[in-house]
């Protein structure tokens, strides 16, 4: 019998947006992203079946478990369990052999918008095992999400795991780690949902493209946007959103160079803008998605009206600052 069985634990992540350098961070430089507060949950139970039973929504899925190893046989169309499976395997080498389990998810982060929806199911699913199988350790929580995520999209930055595990406000450099960027003054963004579904690894391998076809040009680039961040990071810490603003235009400027951007992103900082925002660009890996807008904290009533009669799939963004949050007890999943 499973020493487990009874116990649950739940595991939620938040999503985030990309404030600055996202691509180029896939490249090494630096990134700045900020948490928000919609969530994906994990919830694990370990069930008396011989079987992994994940639910997602309306899907559902059984793994059969043999002789204390899950059986892989047709997994890899199911890409929306790719977190699940990778923290799976994971565990079950480390463990030497596993029993069942039942895996709820749930989620409210929409997918594919460019909020990272797939890192906050990853470090979800990280946390949730972890914790129910060892100690919790938020380094070690980032690790296994961050390989989690590869495996949808091998080229991962690890930037947006990384948000959803620590929360906040991060400047972050895949080599030399992250800052917290601390600020005094009230910040609102406002998210803009597109509808545009995109796939990151695709737009991932367009910039990979343009990198190697124009290896100067790129370069070039990757400076500028170096130095916005070092200049967006000196703005967020003075509260000084109008120059932010100005920085997050640019950056976007140098998401069209990549040709990331896409003609309903581009009608929306448009709107945006016009609307009286500090400053607009498209967040995540583009090709649709969403875009953000910076709001001055005058008159941000009227603006964030103004935007939302002219993109009623508009939102007010509000900051997490908590990061991955752990939850145990007994029996929670009533009916599987
Ligand atoms: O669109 P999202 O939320 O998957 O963000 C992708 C961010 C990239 O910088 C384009 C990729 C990465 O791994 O950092």
């Amino acid at each position: 019998m499973n020493e487990n069985h009874g116990m649950y634990v739940r595991a939620s992540a938040p999503a985030k947006l990309t404030l600055f350098g996202e691509h180029f961070v896939v490249y090494g430089s630096p990134a700045i992203l900020a948490s928000i507060n919609k969530r994906t949950s994990v919830t694990l139970q370990p069930n008396m079946m011989n079987s992994v039973r994940i639910k997602y929504g309306g899907m559902r899925m059984d793994v059969p478990i043999i002789n204390g190893r899950v059986h892989k046989i047709g997994m890899s169309s199911r890409s929306f369990l790719y977190p699940i499976l990778s923290c799976l395997f994971d565990i079950q080498t480390q463990l030497g052999s596993l029993s069942g389990l039942d895996v709820l998810i749930e989620s409210q982060v929409p997918h594919g918008e460019g909020l990272g929806s797939s890192a906050a199911s990853c470090v979800a699913a990280a946390g949730a095992f972890y914790s129910l199988f060892f100690k919790k350790d938020r380094k070690k929580i980032f690790k296994a999400a961050a390989h989690a995520e590869r495996t949808i999209h091998k080229h991962s930055s690890g930037a947006d795991c990384f948000a959803s595990t620590y929360g906040g406000i991060l400047h972050y450099r895949p080599t030399s780690g992250h800052r917290r960027i601390s600020i005094k003054k009230k910040i609102l963004f406002v998210i803009c949902t597109t509808g545009i579904k995109h796939r990151t690894q695709n737009l991932v391998l367009r910039v990979k493209r343009i990198k190697e076809n124009s290896p100067t040009e790129f370069r070039e680039l990757a400076k500028r946007a170096n130095n916005i961040c070092s200049d967006a990071r000196r703005a967020l810490v003075f509260g000084n959103y109008e120059a932010l603003g100005i920085l997050l235009t640019e950056n976007h400027e140098l998401l069209k160079k990549l040709n990331v951007s896409h003609p309903k992103l581009e009608e929306f900082i448009d709107i945006c803008m016009n609307s009286g925002a500090l400053g607009c660009k498209l967040t995540g890996a583009g090709g649709g998605g969403s875009v953000i807008a910076l709001i001055p904290n005058h008159d941000s009533r009227n603006i964030i009206s103004d935007i939302g009669k002219k993109i009623p799939q508009s939102m007010l963004a509000e900051l997490d600052f908590d990061g991955i949050q752990i939850a145990q007890g007994l029996n929670s999943i009533k009916k599987f």
